[in-house]
């Protein structure tokens, strides 16, 4: 296995290695590596569905989709294809919700318990754009100047899924249960993380405003702040071949995905890791076998 870091502050290519039924040996290798990177890409891996949810598990409970019940274990589509193969125009429901994802992000921040890990496979991309970027917010909370640090300090912001799902259209999809389901809940603005203990910056389109704050102010603030932390050095950019995977920490890295001609057909799955939590209401509960 041969791991070669980017030049940003986090990310690094691993090649040499078939993620397809790993030894315990390599996957070890594989987690520290995620630690110290945290974003790892595997180029040309072509996992089929079966062996990226395999994968997916050797990192924690899957998490479930906003649709999906409790106990039904699946990898998610970021497809701007419909059933009959036809790329669906961009104003439709299908490709507005995944506008949603071009502002920098931490995935599920908006439950209760965020997500720990996104696996995402590229099966079909554009000619050109539709990459994906990280930003490393272990760095960005070490380069806060300390006004900024003092600011938040103890703070918890308010994630809300109504809040940021409102603007392109991702409240049409779900009931009135499923939306009471997903109450504003509140996270720390700054993370430590349980394998490193290294502190970050938890920030993100999901995030509203800081609890107990303005929220028109603090909003503004919380705005200012990620688009400074998501600059520089501390971004990385992947262009996808099919067959790519790439893995994220969300609790330390905020993405998202970039544009792309809108007539040109993007298809990725996307998996989950649930955030680890014994009581996680997200986790799959599954059977054993
Ligand atoms: C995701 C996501 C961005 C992209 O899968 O969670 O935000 O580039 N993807 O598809
Ligand atoms: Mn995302």
């Amino acid at each position: 296995m041969h791991i070669q870091p980017s030049n940003a502050t986090l990310g690094a290519t691993v090649t040499n290695v078939d993620l397809a039924g790993i030894a315990d040996a390599d996957f070890e290798a594989i987690e520290s590596a995620w630690h110290r990177f945290a974003v790892l890409v595997f180029p040309g891996q072509h996992l089929s569905d079966e062996d990226h949810l395999a994968f997916t598990r050797r990192f924690g409970r899957l998490e479930r989709g906003l649709k999906r019940r409790r106990t039904e274990a699946g990898l998610g589509r970021l497809s701007n294809v419909d059933r009959n193969g036809h790329v669906v125009p961009g104003e439709q429901l299908q490709a507005r919700f995944q506008r949603g994802n071009r502002d920098w992000h931490s995935d599920s921040s908006y439950k209760r318990v965020g997500a720990k890990a996104s696996i995402l496979a590229a099966h079909v991309v554009p000619d050109e754009g539709g990459e994906t970027e990280w930003a490393d917010m272990r760095a960005a909370y070490d380069a806060l100047d300390a006004p900024t640090k003092s600011w938040i300090e103890g703070k918890t912001a308010v994630h809300s899924y109504r809040f940021s799902h409102a603007w392109h259209g991702g409240l049409e999809l779900l009931s009135g249960q499923e939306l009471d389901d997903l109450p504003p809940v509140g996270h720390p603005l700054v993370r430590i993380h349980p394998a490193t203990g290294r502190s970050s910056l938890f920030v993100g389109r999901h995030a509203s405003h800081v609890t107990g704050e303005d929220i028109e102010s603090s909003r503004l603030r919380l705005r200012e702040l990620t688009a400074w932390a998501c600059r520089g050095r501390r971004v990385w950019r992947h262009r996808w071949q099919p067959g790519d995977i790439a893995i994220w920490d969300n609790r330390c890295v905020l993405h998202r995905g970039r544009p792309w001609p809108e007539n040109q057909p993007r298809v990725m799955a996307r998996s989950t890791v649930a955030g680890e939590d014994p009581d996680n209401e997200w986790a799959i509960a599954e059977t054993a076998g």
